[in-house]
C-alpha cells in the first residue's frame, strides 16, 4: 500500500525551502548536536534526507522511512548512512541495537505514536537518547485553533497537527530530559531517555 508521503515526495524539498530558511535548518543542527558521536544512530522518518548533511560522525547510521518515494530522493543525498524502508511502528531491528535515535517532523504523521515509542524503547540501549523535533498543540489560545486546523490536516495528509508528543512519549515510559520550546510553543525539541 502506498505511504501518504509518496504523493508529496516530488515537491517536498521545494515546499519546505521557506521553512528551512526561517529556522528549520538551525533546529535540525540543534537536534543533531544533542546526539552522541561515534555511536550507532537511528533516524526514523528520514523523508527526503534533509538531515543527512548534519549527521555526526557515527559508528553506524541508519536512516529509516516508510515512503519509498521519499527514500528515492533521500538516496540522492546519502552519505555514509544506510537507508531502509521501515514503519516506525514495527522496526526491523534487534533489541538494544542503537545508542540513540532521532526524528524531525515525524510523530505528527505516525498513526499510533505509542507503538513507535515502544519500538524505540526496544531498539535503543537503556539510558540511550531519543531527540525529537515536532510541531505540537501549542499552549494558550492557539491550542483550540490548532484543534480546528487538525481537522483539515488529518483529511488532507493524515497529519495530526495538534499532537502532544512530549506527553505521549512520557506516557509511553520514556524519561523526558528537556523540552525546548520554539516559535512560541508551536515547535518542541524534545530530549528523551530510554
Ligand atoms: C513531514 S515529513 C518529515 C521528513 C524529514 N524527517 C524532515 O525533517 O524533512 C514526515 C515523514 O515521516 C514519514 N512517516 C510517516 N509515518 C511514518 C511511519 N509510520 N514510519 C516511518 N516514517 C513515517 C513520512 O513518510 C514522511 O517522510
Amino acid at each position: 500500500m502506498p505511504a501518504v508521503y509518496d504523493k508529496f515526495a516530488a515537491n517536498y524539498d521545494r515546499a519546505f525551502a521557506p521553512l528551512e530558511r526561517l529556522g528549520l535548518r538551525r533546529w535540525r543542527q540543534e537536534v543533531i548536536d544533542l546526539l552522541p558521536t561515534n555511536a550507532n544512530i537511528l533516524e526514523i522518518g528520514c523523508g527526503a534526507g534533509a538531515n543527512f548533511e548534519f549527521y555526526p560522525e557515527c559508528k553506524r547510521s541508519v536512516s529509516s522511512e516508510i515512503s519509498i518515494r521519499m527514500l528515492e530522493i533521500a538516496e540522492t543525498k546519502r552519505r555514509e548512512n544506510h537507508l531502509i524502508q521501515a514503519d516506525a511502528q514495527s522496526l526491523p531491528f534487534g533489541v538494544d541495537e542503537f545508542d540513540a535515535a532521532f526524528a524531525t517532523l515525524v510523530f505528527c504523521s505516525i498513526p499510533e505514536p505509542t507503538l513507535a515509542f515502544k519500538e524505540l524503547k526496544r531498539v535503543i540501549k537503556p539510558g540511550g537518547r531519543i531527540v525529537l523535533l515536532e510541531h505540537v498543540r501549542p499552549e494558550g489560545i492557539l491550542g483550540p485553533v490548532f484543534d480546528l486546523i487538525n481537522k483539515a490536516t488529518l483529511a488532507l495528509a493524515d497529519d495530526h497537527f495538534n499532537r502532544e508528543t512530549a506527553k505521549l512519549a512520557a506516557d509511553s515510559g520514556l524519561k523526558i530530559v528537556e523540552v525546548r520550546k520554539k516559535l512560541g510553543t508551536i515547535v518542541n525539541l524534545i530530549v528523551c531517555e530510554v
